[in-house]
């Protein structure tokens, strides 16, 4: 059974870094998934405030992106940048091991991070969004628990969604984690916020499991932790 947290929107960043933190403590040196986007920017910017005053360290966790966009490898809007902002500027923060969009032969790339990871023990701890098409990292609507870390046509939600950085020129292509390597996390801690949210929440959670909607394959997961404030949780019994 899931743990889920249905907090007020002002307290969903503080409700964020506390499962985290939960998740992370449970492992001596975790490697950890983390996903980008507008939903962990309060928990990344809290746990560097907390890592500022002391409170805590993040020295131990071993940081993995979880997708990357099929862009130029310093692309403003890529998520290697995304992680020097808002994940490398937190004190005590190691890199974070990501996706090299620029390698010439994409599937060889996946396959190296995919290896990588794996040698390091696989995921301890993945942290995700969801898309309002119930995507994970970039596991767009089709994908089965099975596929692996791979090239991955961004699904035309994905890009618009995106559009607002990216401008025309959104991507079409990403590298992502599979399915197989994120249901391998031996905990997973899934946050969504904002009504735009409350549909997806709800089949992802409530619906009967199904590639369609990637995200409700975690239902079942052993150590799954949900994290979501009222609006996102509106659509739930
Ligand atoms: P968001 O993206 O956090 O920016 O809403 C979530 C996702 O698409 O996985």
């Amino acid at each position: 059974m899931a743990d889920i947290r249905i907090v007020p929107s002002l307290d969903f960043a503080t409700a964020s870094l506390d499962a985290f933190l939960e998740l992370v403590d449970e492992f001596p040196s975790p490697a950890v998934g983390l996903a980008t986007g507008n939903t962990p920017l309060g928990l990344y910017h809290a746990l560097g405030r907390a890592v500022m005053d002391g409170a805590v360290s993040v020295g131990q966790v071993r940081p993995f992106a979880i997708d990357e966009y099929v862009v130029a490898r310093h692309h403003p809007c890529s998520n290697r940048e995304f992680f020097e902002r808002h994940w490398e500027t937190i004190e005590d923060a190691a890199p974070v091991a990501q996706f090299d969009p620029e390698a010439p032969d994409l599937a060889a790339e996946a396959a190296r991070f995919a290896a990588a990871l794996a040698a390091a023990g696989g995921l301890d701890v993945a942290v995700l969004g969801i898309g309002t098409n119930g995507h994970l990292a970039f596991n767009e609507p089709g994908s089965t628990a099975e596929c692996r870390a791979r090239v991955v046509e961004l699904a035309d939600g994905t890009r618009e969604a995106v559009k607002g950085c990216f401008g025309a020129e959104s991507p079409r292509a990403g590298l992502t984690l599979g399915m197989a390597e994120l249901l391998g996390a031996r905990a997973v801690l899934l946050l969504a916020n904002g009504a735009s949210k409350a549909g997806v929440v709800a089949r992802a959670l409530r619906g009967v499991p199904s590639p369609e909607c990637p995200a409700s394959l975690l239902q079942g997961h052993e150590r799954l932790l949900v994290v979501l404030d009222e609006d996102a949780a509106r659509a739930l019994d």
